[in-house]
């Protein structure tokens, strides 16, 4: 139990520097256009995005400026859901170049997943709305009134692809999923509640992962095919196996769950190989452990069929597994270094695989002519190395 145990901690250990995103707040003193000033802002943590603002609460509007990084290709959007949170029910305000290579400022409300965005009213009143882009950055300007004379809002901001002067598409992973905060115009708090906690949810759902299927899985295979070859390891390898598998089983289904639930809440975004695949892994290790109380006796003739499934089985596990780590790194798009971090666990691990290969096949053979003119008695043959031990011994 010690030996599998011991990645978790150290991975879970990582856990908070994952996670925390620093929110600093040295936005005041950006500058715009025609001298406007604002008394609050945010760096919004996503989409290098900030949203400044000042609030009437003497008519319930607030003068709001957001600024954004795009390539002048793309185009940048902020919304306010007055109704839900996230794409449903946002009021959008959106900024590119328009098809005559102008920057354009529109309205427009999402009803659906597959909008045909263009200039419409919103579910609240827009005084004024002008864009801007420099140095790389859109700038969206706009008087709104605040829905419901409400101070804190639901908000969302995207940016993405632009094609035939009209805002087409975005990204569906990553940032452009996160980026969604409840904003307290009153009192300048941007708690992104929604994505933020969301987003810690998935990177728990990715650790827990990415430890029990990704790490303790194959270590449990390597210790079943390598650790039985020793004479001395020879209860002891089976235990350590299944401890490993079991404890493996656990962890894994815990973040497999809290995968199905982030599916469930993500309306119009489902990354279908990755469920799909994560189902099936589900399905297979299930299988698996419930193959344990099945074993025939180690005599008995089926043994040999059990091998062979349980094996294949298993090895299934370990290449879908792995594939779905890297599908889950492409969808939750953390630093580099945590893939870079997963890919030298796995080739670590590959390449003890590998070495241990080699061993026990020198083992196995020695034995094999030292053993050659020795009788055979009983078992199958089909048992791997651990079986020609007992064989020999
Ligand atoms: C709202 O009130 C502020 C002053 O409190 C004023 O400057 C602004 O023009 C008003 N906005 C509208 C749309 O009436
Ligand atoms: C919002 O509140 C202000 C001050 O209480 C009031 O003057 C204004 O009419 C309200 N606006 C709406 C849309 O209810
Ligand atoms: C949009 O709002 C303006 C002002 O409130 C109104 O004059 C116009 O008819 C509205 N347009 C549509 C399409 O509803």
């Amino acid at each position: 139990m010690v030996l599998p145990m011991r990645p978790a901690i150290l991975l879970l250990s990582l856990l908070p520097s994952f996670i925390l995103p620093c929110f600093a707040q040295n936005c005041l003193s950006d500058t715009f256009s025609n001298n406007r000033l604002y008394t609050h802002c945010s760096s919004l943590g996503r989409l290098s995005a900030t949203l400044y603002w000042t609030y009437h609460p003497s008519n319930g509007t607030a003068d709001i400026a957001y600024r954004a990084q795009e390539e002048s290709s793309g185009f940048v959007s902020w919304a306010i859901n007055p109704s839900s949170s996230g794409m449903i029910g946002a009021n959008a305000l959106l900024a590119f170049h328009d098809s005559a290579g102008t920057v354009t400022a529109i309205t427009y409300p999402f009803s659906n997943f597959t909008p045909s965005v263009r200039d419409s009213n919103l579910s609240f009143r827009v005084y004024s709305r002008e864009a801007e882009y420099s140095g790389g950055q859109y700038t969206i300007y706009a008087t709104v009134e605040l829905p419901g004379n409400r101070t804190s809002l639901d908000t969302v901001w995207q940016a993405g692809q632009v094609s035939g002067g009209v805002p087409v598409s975005h990204a569906l992973s990553g940032d452009n999923v996160d980026s969604i905060a409840t904003t307290n115009f009153l009192s300048g708090e941007s708690s992104s509640s929604g994505g933020s906690s969301k987003e810690h949810r998935k990177n728990i759902h990715g650790v827990l992962n990415a430890v029990s299927w990704g790490v303790l899985m194959p270590l449990g295979v390597i210790i079943a095919r390598y650790l039985r070859v020793f004479k001395s390891a020879d209860p002891a390898w089976f235990y350590l196996h299944v401890a490993c598998q079991c404890s493996a089983y656990i962890i894994g289904v815990a973040g497999w769950g809290l995968g199905l639930k982030l599916g469930s809440e993500s309306a119009g975004i489902t990354y279908e190989s990755h469920r799909d695949i994560g189902i099936a892994l589900f399905c297979l290790a299930t299988l698996q452990v419930f193959a344990l109380l099945l074993r025939p006796n180690k005599d008995n003739k089926y043994r040999i069929y059990w091998n062979i499934y349980h094996h294949s089985v298993g090895y299934c596990v370990i290449i879908l597994s792995v594939v779905e780590i890297f599908k889950g790194f492409d969808i939750l798009d953390p630093a580099k270094k945590w893939k870079r971090a997963y890919i030298a666990v796995v080739a670590t691990l590959g390449a003890i695989a590998l070495v241990l290969e080699a061993v026990t096949w020198a083992i196995v053979l020695k034995r094999r002519s030292r053993s050659s003119e020795k009788s055979h008695h009983g078992a199958d043959g089909a048992n791997g190395y651990g079986c020609r031990q007992h064989q020999v011994a």
